[in-house]
């Protein structure tokens, strides 16, 4: 049976741990010139209904390093625009490929895409959830600090689709999870109150960003309106005031805090440039870590 990866919820922490490791020892084997052919004469379609660089590019760039195909399908080029229903979608790519990622808005459509393939579906963006991104930062954190658990990790601004994959990452890992986010931007409740029942006090929900930072190891934050919500961009602008990740913030951190940001930033608003661009943001990192954890995913879903 196809194994979709679709939230992080759906996984053990040794499930998650095991991507992680895989991703490192990758990311050691390609820096050493060690490649992979494991996943030749397979072949995977991307199906992106909102923009991306990264994610593309990584999935991208992953499956090839293995040896794979990869077909890049832009939702409104696509049937799909034109009201195909998913289930019939699902059943058409499972007749010609072996996996589909897909960036998508509602995780509906993701669970409707998976209910109806016989291949993996793998999340890569939903309104709610952003799994394989928060697999790169984990990864991203243990680079740089040796360990998840015991940690205090701080979530300043949106309670987003970000958000809700770090809390249920939380209720996985024993790290101090503290989002601070304005009022009415918290993550999605049900997603919340699951993590919280499970994680015993550890992920908290606060209005103020110093308290949110106060001994933080790490610091992470996303932009302020994501996409499909341009519309909002005005009011979470008055809203999100007070919650720039910059300097002044930073330094009622751990004086060895990184920052994290999944990227695209918008400087000035949700992160200064100072900060992004200074020693402790470790973006790039996280960016370049999306590579290495897709090939981990891609070498256990695509079989
Ligand atoms: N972090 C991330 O998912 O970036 P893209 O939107 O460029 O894929
Ligand atoms: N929260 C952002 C993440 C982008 C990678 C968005 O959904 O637009």
């Amino acid at each position: 049976m196809a194994t979709h990866l679709l939230q992080l919820s759906d996984f053990s922490r040794e499930e998650l741990l095991a991507y992680i490791d895989r991703a490192i020892a990758l990311k050691q084997e390609t820096a050493a010139g060690i490649r992979h052919t494991n996943l030749a004469g397979k072949t995977i379609a991307l199906i992106f209904e909102k923009a991306s660089t990264r994610t593309r590019v990584s999935f991208e760039a992953a499956m090839y390093g293995l040896g794979g195909q990869v077909i890049f399908l832009s939702a409104k080029e696509t049937q799909l625009a034109r009201s195909e229903p998913l289930k019939d979608t699902a059943m058409v790519m499972s007749r010609y490929v072996d996996g589909l990622v897909v960036r998508t808005f509602s995780q509906e459509r993701v669970t409707e895409l998976a209910r109806y393939a016989t291949i993996p579906v793998i999340n890569a963006l939903t309104d709610l959830f952003h799994p394989c991104q928060v697999l790169s930062d984990l990864m991203t954190v243990i680079e740089h600090k040796g360990r998840l658990d015991d940690l205090k990790i701080a979530w300043i601004g949106d309670g987003n689709n970000m958000a809700n994959s770090w809390v249920q990452a939380a209720a996985r890992f024993s790290f101090e999870l503290v989002l601070a986010c304005p009022q009415g931007y918290e993550p999605a409740p049900a997603i919340l109150k699951a993590a919280q029942q499970e994680a015993e006090g550890r992920i908290r929900v606060v209005r103020d960003p110093v308290g949110a930072v106060r001994d933080a190891h790490v610091i992470n934050t996303d932009v302020w309106a994501s996409m499909g919500q341009e519309s909002e961009q005005q009011e979470r602008q008055q809203a999100f005031q007070a919650f720039q990740v910059d300097a002044k913030l930073l330094s009622h951190a751990r004086p060895d805090c990184i920052v994290l940001h999944c990227l695209p930033a918008h400087r000035g608003e949700e992160i200064s440039e100072e900060v992004l661009e200074g020693e402790q943001c470790v973006a790039f990192d996280q960016a370049e870590n999306k590579l290495h954890i897709h090939k981990a995913i891609l070498e256990k879903h695509i079989v």
